[in-house]
Order: structure tokens, then sequence, then C-alpha cells
């Protein structure tokens, strides 16, 4: 890995073995853009690869020049990275080059997330500062170059060098030129219990983008886009991808312009956002990991994966197996009290699990979602004995002890409110919208986040309580913070997630041993930023087995498996009322952090024998399960949709899992064949089914062994009649491979 600086033809070359990112200090002083893509030879120079120099709008001839942190109103009439309001009013900006320098490993940004460096020579950071003398303005653009990453993680720093306050107005955290727009846009999107569905289509000229301003990152669009050939498939083709560490309003936007290229720029939303800079005064935009693959999006997946669970998560759980889980939401919603959930956890405990959380509804007056957020108080009438009584009874099972909360809310009818009234977000002259029934606080205020704290210190600190489950269950309306003046409410959004961060930082930092698991009434808040403060997710309030393959597809596209949380639920399910088999539900919730989400004492004696073997089988390939790297197979987005396949391979490739599911049962099906990725060539393989449905292990699912080469090039035989037991609508198998 290096980062060279060629003085002679004024050109930075960032480059490791897989990628090169290489840029250009152009006659007129700008940054200009010449390359990102697979590694390129170094000590050369790519001056060529952008041959004219100049804008000349003046007389419309001439392709637009790449640019690094584009500005508008002299001549790119493209969407800008930067755009500010000056103290005459004026917005026009000419950044020039003035200086650079290279930083060993990589800065940390203050207050806000972003992945980080833990041996010496692992990574390099190039910071370009760019000059306008008249605006007296710098803006500090930070390129991270990993040794073994295909990634360049960028963002900006914006200074005010002058002696008049300034407004931004558009502050990207990058913006990249590509020289063509023969791509494809894939964007991850949906809505509350289907999160993340993969949309892919081509880019056309003009804009087209994914936002959120809601507040949170959003369930309907993700802060990640990957740029893709229409020839790119999981297996091969070029793909860039663009992924924002940033929890609240985002924007990831296209640009095809007249002559077919393509800028891409992803960071805050510019939408409704300002921000006042005083003489002195300095902004620092979220990060964005730029990875590029020539292997397809299998590998892009791979690279978003390793640098998120390795580089972006932290703390003690960070590489600690995470443990089987018993949720019991679905089981009991509000209506519990001691005895009950200490049935659910010994039911649990006796099949093998291994962490008890209790959801919404301990506090306060809490019996439905009318009152009480806000007040981190036990509710008495339903735990006699305090959370502590629970938490050490569940510890005395064996088990982990976890609890919900929802730290950013507040009920009209909590104490909290009636004590605080203006803490709760709202315009003084309108009324509030109440979304499921509550109200959002605002975490602009540094005596929120303090009191919140305190309160959940409290809590935390009062029981042996392992697991932290912390939700967000409504978007922001009435945006403005009545602790801000009229000028700055355009900071309000920015300012509540960097509260939301504030907070999670001091109690993550206070409960090292906590493993917290973030959440948004199911996952309208899975993003990279989250990421770095809790190392898992809950994946979707929806845990319908069919739906989770559409929705663990599309996540496993940016985030780990280690990051998503994946339950088997009860049947009905609670969502879509479909009946699925247990097996399913299980191979289906096995490719994440597992566990359950039903009341085990409701389980018939085969379901506690299946849930049993189930839960052994999850511990006994754990490592794979969390850590391995998971392979996309067939998609449920593409094709006839009937049939999905994923697997998960050990990193010495001796082990892999594949799980294959059809969604409705065909009649008089023929064998398919599934080719595997990711295997040893050269290895043979010992393939078994595996299922803990009693009599599934009949003799034509004795293991036979094949060659690493002969699954990747000819692929597994999938027979369509075997498995009686579960035929049926909904099936899965799952395949266990073992090297011998
Ligand atoms: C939404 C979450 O996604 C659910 O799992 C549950 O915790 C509820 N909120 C509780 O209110």
């Amino acid at each position: 890995m290096t980062i060279e600086w060629s003085a002679e033809a004024s050109e930075f070359h960032l480059r490791n073995d897989r990628i090169s990112y290489v840029m250009r200090v152009l006659e007129r002083g700008w940054l200009g853009h010449l390359y990102f893509g697979s590694a390129l030879a170094g000590a050369r120079s790519y001056a060529h690869l952008v041959p004219g120099e100049f804008f000349d709008f003046s007389n419309r001839v001439g392709a637009p020049i790449s640019l690094e942190y584009p500005t508008g109103g002299s001549g790119d009439f493209r969407v800008p990275a930067l755009a500010v309001e000056l103290s005459d009013g004026s917005g026009v900006l000419d950044l020039r080059y003035s200086a650079h320098r290279i930083i060993p490993g990589k800065p940390a940004i203050p207050g806000l997330p972003s992945t980080y460096v833990e041996v010496g020579g692992e990574a390099e950071t190039l910071e370009v500062t760019l000059a306008d003398a008249v605006a007296q303005l710098e803006v500090k653009l930070l390129y991270t170059i990993y040794r073994d990453r295909p990634v360049v993680v960028r963002g900006a720093r914006i200074v005010n060098t002058g002696k008049a306050p300034l407004i931004l107005r558009c502050a990207m955290s990058a913006s990249l030129d590509l020289p063509d727009s023969e791509w494809q846009l894939i964007a991850l999107s949906g809505d509350w219990a289907r999160e993340r569905y993969v949309v892919r289509q081509e880019i056309r000229p003009g804009r087209q983008s994914v936002s959120s301003l809601r507040g949170a990152s959003s369930s309907q669009h993700n802060p990640f886009i990957a740029l893709a050939r229409p020839a790119t498939t999981e297996a091969a083709g070029e793909a860039i991808g663009v992924c924002l560490a940033y929890s609240g309003n985002f924007l990831a936007e296209t640009e095809v312009e007249s002559f077919g290229t393509a800028r891409v720029r992803a960071g805050i939303n510019p939408e409704g956002f300002s921000w006042l800079l005083e003489p002195g005064g300095e902004f620092a935009t979220p990060e964005v990991v730029l990875a590029f693959s020539a292997a397809g999006l299998d590998e892009l997946s791979q690279t978003y994966h390793d640098l998120l669970r390795e580089r972006m998560a932290r703390g003690s759980w960070r590489d600690k197996p995470r443990p089987i889980v018993i949720n019991n939401w679905e089981a009991t919603y509000f209506d519990f009290d001691e005895p009950k959930l200490l049935a659910i956890a010994t039911a649990a405990r006796k099949m093998g699990i291994e962490m008890f959380v209790l959801d919404d509804g301990w506090f306060g007056r809490r019996d439905d979602d009318f009152s009480s957020l806000g007040d981190w108080k036990v509710n008495t009438a339903k735990l006699p004995g305090g959370i502590e009584s629970v938490a050490r009874k569940v510890e005395a099972l064996g088990m982990g002890f976890g609890i919900w909360i929802e730290p950013e809310m507040v009920s009209r009818r909590s104490d909290l409110f009636a004590e605080h009234p203006q803490w709760a977000i709202g315009i003084p002259s309108r009324p509030r919208t109440e979304h499921r029934n509550q109200y959002v606080l605002d975490m602009s205020r540094p005596e929120v986040v303090d009191h919140l704290f305190d309160a959940l210190s409290a809590i935390l600190g009062s029981a042996p309580i392992s697991y932290v489950k912390w939700d967000m269950n409504r978007y922001i309306t009435e945006p403005f913070s009545t602790s801000l003046p009229a000028w700055r409410q355009g900071e309000f959004f920015h300012r509540y997630i960097l509260g939301v961060y504030a907070l999670y930082d001091r109690l993550t930092k206070a409960f090292p041993g906590i493993l917290f698991e973030s959440c948004a009434g199911g996952g309208a808040r899975f993003d990279a930023g989250m990421l770095a403060f809790a190392p898992q997710a809950w994946t979707s309030d929806d845990t319908d087995a069919v739906e989770r393959l559409k929705i663990q597809w599309g996540t496993s596209m940016v985030y780990p498996l280690s990051s998503m949380a994946a339950h088997v639920s009860a049947v009905p399910n609670h969502q879509v009322g479909r009946m699925t088999p247990l097996q399913t539900r299980a191979a289906v919730a096995f490719f994440g952090a597992f566990g359950y989400e039903l009341d085990p004492t409701k389980l018939s004696v085969e379901e506690i024998a299946e849930i049993t073997q189930q839960v052994a089988f999850y511990k006994k390939w754990r490592e794979l399960f969390q850590r391995g790297r998971f392979h996309r197979l067939v998609s449920p987005f593409e094709g006839d949709r009937n049939v999905v396949a994923w697997m998960t391979v050990a990193d010495d490739a001796c082990s892999a899992i594949v799980g294959h599911y059809n969604i409705l049962n065909r009649p008089n099906s023929g064998p398919t064949r599934l080719k595997l990725r990711g295997l040893d060539p050269s290895a043979s393989y010992r393939v078994s089914t595996w299922s803990a449905v009693a009599g599934d292990q009949d003799e034509s699912t004795r293991p036979i062994v094949l060659g690493g080469d002969v699954l990747m090039a000819a692929g597994l035989v999938i027979d369509g009649e075997r498995l009686s037991p579960s035929q049926g609508d909904f099936r899965a198998r799952v395949y266990v491979l073992e090297s011998t």
C-alpha cells in the first residue's frame, strides 16, 4: 500500500494490490479525478486519462472534467459536493489545491462513527487542502487507503478561515466523477417489514437518488448504493460501492450529464440542511467507504462485510460469538409478569438458548404503546422485584439477560413529558404529530443526552444486564429545536444524530461488557454508522421465513452476517400470517445472529425436540454462520423467484453450509444443479444434508464425497423428490460440507 505524490506530474496515486485511486492537481489548481478501479502500476503518470483540462461551457464544447470536490456557479452545472452562502449572499466557490500531507493510519472524526486501524501499517491517509482565497474557506479532503482492502474511505472537513460567518448549504462526504455512464444503480429500498429489497436499474441522463428526510437512515432507503456494469453478476464484472457511515438524513445520488459521464455523490441530505460556520469553525462530514470490485457483487459485499465487521464495529463484542437469543416480544407483547418471563426463560434454557431479552413494556405504566416512554424505571406492578430480581433469576438459569430500551422517545402520558415538555421535538406554534402514540426527544440538546445517560446508566448498572436492544419506533416530524436560534434550525437533524451518537458512545463506554443491538421499528436504522456502536441490528420486524429471504439477501449486499439479528418466530407468522415449517424458519435465521421470537412454553414435544437440535446445530457451526464468507447463489429478486440459495464458507474453506429454499413446491420437479462458490477446488468435501425434523435423515440423505471443483463448476445436485417428510411449500434444505 502506498500513497504516491509526484510533484512533477502533480499526481496522487493511492494504491494497494487490488485498487488504484488517482487524482491530479490540474493547471488551474483544481483537484481532478483521473481513475478509480483495479490496481495500476506505481511511479507512472496517468494524466492522459483526462485530455482536456478546462470546462468551456461558454461555447458549449468540451466534456466536463472530473473533479474531486466540485462546487457550483463557475461553469460546472452538475450537482455540487459543496455549496455555501457567504456573508455577501453569494455562493460561488473556486477551490484550488493549497497543500497536502500523508498521515500514517487514519484519524477519527470527532462525534461521528468512522472506520479505524488497529495495527501499524494497516492504512495511510492523504489529506489534501483546497482553498478559496475570496471566500476564505478551506476544504480538507481525506482519503484513507487500507493495505489489504479494496476501499478508499473519504470524508471532508470544511474550515472557515475568514472573519465573517458563512453558511454551509451542502457538504457531501464525497463526489466521484466517472468517465462513462454504462452503469446500473443498485439500491436497497423498501419499507417497514420489507426492508432493503434490491432494486437495480439503468442510470439515465439526469439525476437519480435515494435519500432520507426522516431523521433516521430509514427502512425506505439505505445509505448505500452500488454501481454495477449491466453485465455484472454476483460472480463477475465491475462494481463500485458507496457506503455512507451515517444514520440520519442522507443522500446518495448519480447524475448523468450530456456527454455521458456520471457523477456520484453521497453525504448528509442537503434538503433542509444548513450549518452556520463561524470564523475559525470547522465542519466534519460523515465518512463514505468507496469500494471497487472487478469480480462481481459477491466480492464487493465481502469487502464491506470484512471492513464493517473488523474495522467499523468495535468493543468487546466485536469478535465474540453472539449468543442465541430468546426475545419475549411476540410471545407476550405487553402482557407479562415475572413468572411468565421466567417460564419463557426456563423453557428456552432447556433447549440450550443462551440469552433472554426482555422487550418493550417493563417500565413506567406501560401496558400498551400509549404511555411511559421516557420513564426508565421498572414497572413494579409487573416486576415487583425490579429488573434485578428477574435478571438474577435468569442468570441463575445459566443465561444472559438483556433489556429493550427506546431512549430517544417520550410518550405524552409520561412523567418525563410532564416535567420537560420542551424536550420533545416540535414547533411551539404547531401541534406535534404523534406516531405510534409517541414523540421524539430533542437529542440535539446536551441536557437531554445527559439525562438519558443518567437514567439509563441507573437501570443498566442495577442488574446483571449483558444485552441491550435499542429501539427507535418513529421518524421525526416538525423538526425544530427550541434550544436553537432561528438561523441554526437547518442544523437540527444533524445535531439530533450527533446527540444519538454521543449517547451511544457514552453508554457503550460506560458498559463495555454489554452487547448493544440497534433497532428502529425493525430495520429502519440498519446502517454502517450504527455498527460503530452496536455491532448487530434487528434486521426486520418481519420474521416470516419467505419474506426474510429477500430482507437478508438485500441486507447482505453490505452488512455482515454477524450484524444481522435473525430469529425464528411462531406460525401463523405475526406479520404475514404465513405457515412455514419450523425447519425452514431456522434454515433462514441460521444465516445471521440467531435467536427465537416465540413462546417456548407453548411448543409441542416435537417442536421442543426440533428446536433443541436447531440450537445445538447453530452452536456447532456458529462461527461459520456469523463470520463465514457469505455467498449469494440464487436471488429472490431475479428469475422466477421461486428458489433462493446462499452459502457461508469458512475462511480456510474447510467447511461450508448451504441454504436452499423452495418457495412453492412444484409437482414432479426434476433435479437441478446449484453451483457453489468459495470452496477449495482441490479439496474433497463430505456433503450431508442437515435437518432437525425427525425422520428427515433417511437413506437418500447419506453423505457423499465430492470435489470442490465439481461442486463449483458443475454444481451440487438438488434432487426435487428428496426429503419427503417436509415436502410441501416453503421447503428448505441445509447442506453441510466438510473437507475430508
Ligand atoms: C419494534 C421492534 O422492532 C420490535 O422488535 C419490538 O421491540 C417493538 N418495537 C417493541 O415496541
